[in-house]
């Protein structure tokens, strides 16, 4: 046995404990522990029935993620799991949080399933680029029937233990201790004389329905909702081996496209995903024994746009939170806002009308400061303007209690600047909540100059209390974000000017996996907001820095997208599908006119190119300046904020996946070009030299 697996006799029944912390990944170790325990169990003429269960907070969480990518080592997930099978006794596995992809397929291999009430189970491997590789996508099916297989392998999302039993993947449920629960089945069985049930000998779930039209049915929805990923398409193979073929043959099917998958360059941009999320959390220079403050309390100042959402994402977490207005008008309206929108889940089927009433009663509405008194964080969300802000965090200074974190959602504005409102900078931090706020997951923390560890500690466990992913940011104009689209929605405009329309630009950049193009994300948020970031932007910048003009141009002509009902396209009332906008063409055509260009046709990698090293080189600009922590940190960000498609892993992965030196060779063509904004980043220049990558570096900082 290995330290990680543990046998032990409980009279007639063998009890295998899994520990391997922090979520009983099945490396090496336990791999071959599980292997060594069971053939124990087998060859020991005492033990009449196996109970495998887990140490700590859950059952085995899958393959260990760490090992894929390096040379395997024996025993292999799938001989461990056909020697579970192939036993002669009688195995249950007990399930307690989370048994997730290998971890359920060793459960499946196990001729029992039991589950704690609140565990769940599911097929994640899809998400990280892969699909079951140990079974699963032969002995779901077997079990759960093709449809309810393919719907989990496909979208990787978990089910609730109670959903589990209904599709016959779990026997039964349990509350309380795992052990005892696991033994006392154990007992069952041998008391029964009930013998090896085995997953893969069963049928039921192949057996009388129309699988051929599930799995093209299958097909389709992933043509449509999944383009460009290459996993998906695998899994329903998979699946579709597992209808039409022996275990054996289908077994093997399996493996061979688990390898594919493997070899895919989208799993090491998946993984790097799942890997750099985690590290987001973690915050190189914070001392370990920082504690954040307890936050029983939130309040939010504006109920527009974001501070309605931030509101509801306070409520949706079950803290108490006051929303305070300028007026009752502003607070009536706010307060409606929130009700439209869960309304709105409501009526989708996302939420039961008990909970909506239950998160509108968290939001209290107020109007005067002195109510804010008890709140542990206060998160400003008013016009974008300095002296308002100023009114607002000298009136928190005045009201709140010591040790209230005060935070502002501004989005470009100086936080230190901010901060000095206040005669505690130190409690001050930028929470830099996205819109929708209430259903993006990032939340950029913004460091100011003075804000302490405990503050920020405090920040990044607000962000986790709120489910959302959390990423330290520094002070600069429009932190890393905004700071990096700036630049991609101006070079993505220039390309107007050189022959481009929206909808080519557009077309081409979520042909390269982005959720939506430029122009239709700005036409989504208003021109008008980056009209007012260009006129800041020109009285700093200097003057030869020359500026893309068509969006200008639409503003003067009150075309500010969607809520005008027509920007770079145009939209029928009450429909926002983009069409073409006539109105823009002559734009079009004058803003090259006026700079002496010759329209011409543009191919899409050159679009691609144009636009992703544009946030590429201004992401190293970040990074040198540690504005961002790591480049990881920066992909982060644009997974979670701007769609960036997660099977490329983040600008900066996609940077050096495609080679430092390709990337800076582009950049300076373009800075030959096209002029300053060019400019190659320095730590750009010195990676593509040395041939390292931003991943090597930030792994050597
Ligand atoms: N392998 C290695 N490390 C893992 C891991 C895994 N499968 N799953 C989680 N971890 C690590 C995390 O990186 C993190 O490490 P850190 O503390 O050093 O940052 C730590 O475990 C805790 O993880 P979380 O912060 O995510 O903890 P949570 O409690 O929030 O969530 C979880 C736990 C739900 C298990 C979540 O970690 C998760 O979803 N893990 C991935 C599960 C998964 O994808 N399994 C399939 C793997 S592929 C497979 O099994 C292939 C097979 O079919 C052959
Ligand atoms: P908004 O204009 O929709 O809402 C602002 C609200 O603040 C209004 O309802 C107004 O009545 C209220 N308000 C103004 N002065 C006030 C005061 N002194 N006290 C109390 N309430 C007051 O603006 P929006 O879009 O919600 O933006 C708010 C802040 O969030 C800004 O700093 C903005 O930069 C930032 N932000 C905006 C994002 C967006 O996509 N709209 C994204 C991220 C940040």
């Amino acid at each position: 046995m290995t330290d990680a697996v543990r046998l032990e006799l409980q009279g007639e029944i063998a009890l295998i404990t899994v520990n391997n912390p922090p979520v009983n990944a099945l490396g090496h170790a336990v791999r071959e522990g599980l292997l060594q325990a069971f053939q124990s169990a087998e060859a020991d003429s005492q033990v009449r029935a196996v109970v495998l269960a887990c140490e700590g907070s859950t059952f085995i969480a899958g393959a260990d993620i760490k090992e894929f990518g390096k040379p395997p080592q024996a025993p292999s997930l799938p001989e461990v799991i056909e020697a579970i099978e192939g036993s002669t006794k009688p195995s249950v596995a007990v399930i307690h949080g989370t048994a997730l992809g290998g971890g359920l397929e060793v459960a499946l291999g196990c001729h029992y399933r039991i589950a704690r009430k609140d565990a769940k189970v599911g097929l994640p491997e899809v998400k990280l680029g892969l699909l079951p590789g140990a079974g699963g996508t032969q002995r779901l099916p077997r079990l759960a029937g093709v449809e309810k297989a393919l719907d989990m392998i496909v979208s990787g999302t978990p089910i609730s233990a109670a959903e589990a039993v209904e599709h016959h993947i779990v026997d039964e449920l349990f509350e309380g201790d795992l052990r005892e629960a696991g033994l006392a089945y154990a007992r069952r069985l041998v008391d029964e004389g009930r013998g090896p049930r085995r997953t893969g000998e069963q049928t039921q779930g192949l057996e009388g329905v129309d699988n051929e039209a599930l799995i093209r049915a299958k097909h389709a929805e992933v043509a449509k909702r999944m383009p460009g990923l290459f996993s998906p398409l695998r899994c329903i193979a998979a699946v579709e081996a597992a209808t039409k073929l022996p275990l054996a043959e289908g077994l093997k099917r399996e493996r061979e496209l688990f390898a594919e998958c493997l070899n895919s360059p989208q799993r090491g941009a998946l993984i790097h995903s799942f890997f750099s999320e985690r590290q987001a959390g973690k915050i190189n220079d914070l001392p370990a024994d920082v504690k954040p403050r307890t936050i029983n309390m939130a309040a939010v100042i504006g109920g527009g746009t974001m501070g309605v959402g931030i509101a509801m994402s306070f409520a949706n977490a079950g803290v108490p939170v006051k929303l305070l207005e300028i007026n009752d008008e502003a607070l009536q309206r706010g307060l409606q806002r929130a009700r439209d929108t869960y309304a709105a889940s409501v009526k989708r089927g996302s939420l039961t009308e008990d909970t909506m009433e239950q998160r509108l009663a968290l939001v209290e509405g107020v109007t005067d400061y002195a109510a804010l008194a008890e709140a542990d964080v206060v998160v400003e969300a008013v016009f974008e303007e300095m002296g308002v802000k100023q009114q607002v965090f000298e009136q928190l200074d005045a009201v709140c209690k010591p040790g209230a974190i005060l935070a502002s959602n501004t989005s470009s504005l100086d936080l230190d600047a901010i901060a000095a409102f206040t005669k505690r900078p130190e409690d001050v931090v930028g929470l830099h909540f996205f819109s929708p706020a209430n259903v993006m997951r990032l939340l950029e923390v913004v460091r100011g100059e003075k804000t302490s560890n405990e503050v920020l500690a405090t920040a990044m466990a607000i962000g986790k209390q709120l489910k959302k992913v959390s990423v330290v940011v520094g002070v600069c104009d429009g932190f890393v974000g905004n700071r990096m689209v700036f630049q991609y929605g101006r070079e993505a405009e220039f390309l107007l000017e050189e022959g481009a329309t929206p909808g080519q630009v557009d077309g081409a950049l979520r042909n390269f996996g982005m959720a939506m193009g430029p122009f239709a994300m700005r036409d989504l948020s208003g021109l008008d907001i980056g009209q007012a970031i260009r006129k800041r932007q020109r009285a700093t910048l200097p003057a030869h820095l020359d500026f893309p003009t068509v969006s200008d141009k639409l503003c003067a002509a009150g075309m500010l997208g969607q809520k005008t009902g027509a920007g770079y396209y145009r939209y029928e009332p009450g429909n926002r599908t983009p069409l073409e906008n006539p109105e823009l063409v002559p734009m079009l055509e004058a803003a090259s006119q006026e700079k002496g260009i010759q329209r011409k046709a543009l191919d899409e990698q050159y679009i691609v190119e144009r636009c992703i090293f544009a946030l590429v080189n201004e992401g190293a600009k970040i990074l040198e300046e540690g504005i961002a922590q790591r480049s990881s940190d920066i992909d982060v960000i644009y997974l979670n904020g701007y769609g960036f498609p997660a099977f490329r892993g983040g600008p900066m992965f996609y940077a050096d996946s495609v080679g430092l030196d390709t990337v800076l060779a582009r950049v300076k063509e373009l800075h030959a070009r096209c002029g300053d904004w060019w400019k190659p980043a320095p730590l750009l220049e010195k990676l593509a030299a040395e041939g390292r990558t931003f991943t090597e570096w930030q792994a050597g900082q």
